[in-house]
């Protein structure tokens, strides 16, 4: 399987306790962390065992922590490489105050040239790949509806086409002809790209349930901590995730992503499905980064993930 990430990011957290502005600081440590939505589905899956490929835009001056985590995971790195840096955003934690400061730097900008050199490197992959993953924001000089036709092309070759992005690159996949197999907005992003607001679980179904008239196969709503409603033409489940100490909610939706993406290739019915990528979920926000934990605790997750199917009378009739 396939990610594309047009906007991936490098995080940068510099730990300077106490630090003040204006003077001159020491800090304690930096690390570094290669992510953007796709990369971290792509990370996660590869934890998972899945052979996976990673494609899209990185900037050629910063690349190392990507090349780095693509190594280590045995990513197939099908990236493009783009004069200049991938976009950086720097934490500044300071443990003592409890204080994060966040400092988003701007990113490349896509061009004619690389839009051109990117669509042969996707036609390439659609003819190797059977399931993609089309993961996050778009960068400047991309229009709102690349996604869109994306994924006309995608699933017109016959590919299981899954999609998380927000904004107008949402709202232009969702208005389109042809919707992805998969989609998973959180419950905020899908009320801003439906233009109206969706304040109840049946407002949420609703919305789902237009979704799969329209033509997606399983339309996945996260809610946060309230956990995710996950919606197919012929059932409807609610998975909620256990009480866990988090570390970083960071990567917890690419992580549901990556399940359901997983689930998908094994086959799993929904509930079992929506187990597995609750437990995805949960597993990353435990830990920094995306990444998940040892099968041992995933295991353990998941037996505590409360799956329940909504009764038949809720169920879609198209
Ligand atoms: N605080 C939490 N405690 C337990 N589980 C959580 C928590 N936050 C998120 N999750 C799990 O992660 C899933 C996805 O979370 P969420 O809805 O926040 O995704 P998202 O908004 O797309 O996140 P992202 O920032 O990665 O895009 C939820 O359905 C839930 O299972
Ligand atoms: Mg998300």
């Amino acid at each position: 399987m396939a990610t594309l990430t047009l906007n991936p990011a490098l995080d940068m957290t510099v730990r300077a306790d106490g630090w003040q502005p204006n003077t001159v600081n020491s800090g304690q440590d930096m690390h570094l962390s290669a992510g953007g939505k796709g990369v971290n589905v792509a990370s996660i899956l590869a934890d998972w065992g899945v052979t996976v490929t990673a494609t899209g835009l990185l900037g050629a001056e910063n690349a190392g922590s990507f090349e780095t985590l693509f190594r280590a995971k045995h990513i197939q790195d099908a990236f493009i490489r783009v004069p200049g840096s991938t976009r950086v955003g720097v934490k500044i934690v300071d443990h003592a105050k409890q204080e994060t400061t966040d400092i988003n730097l701007p990113g490349l900008g896509a061009t004619p040239e690389l839009l051109k050199a990117l669509e042969a490197q996707l036609d390439e992959l659609t003819a190797s790949h059977e399931v993609f993953v089309l993961a996050g924001s778009l960068p400047p000089g991309i229009e709102s509806n690349y996604y869109a036709r994306l994924v006309a092309k995608l699933r017109a070759a016959g590919k299981f086409v899954a999609l998380d992005t927000s904004g107008p690159a949402l709202t232009a996949v969702l208005n389109a002809d042809t919707l992805p197999n998969l989609v998973k907005p959180n419950n905020h992003e899908l009320s801003a790209a439906l233009g109206r607001e969706l304040s109840s679980e049946q407002d949420l179904l609703d919305a789902a349930r237009t979704l799969l008239t329209r033509g997606a196969d399983l339309v996945a709503v996260s809610q946060g901590e309230e956990g995710a409603l996950l919606v197919t033409r012929d059932e409807t489940v609610k998975a909620r995730p256990p009480r866990v100490p988090v570390v970083s909610t960071v990567g917890a939706g690419d992580a549901m992503v990556a399940g359901l993406v997983a689930a998908h290739l094994d086959g799993l019915p929904l509930p079992a499905a929506a187990r597995r990528a609750t437990s995805f979920s949960v597993g990353t926000i435990t830990r920094l980064g995306a990444h998940l934990p040892p099968r041992a605790e995933l295991d353990a997750i998941a037996a505590q993930v409360d799956v329940s199917v909504l009764k038949t009378s809720d169920r879609l009739t198209v």
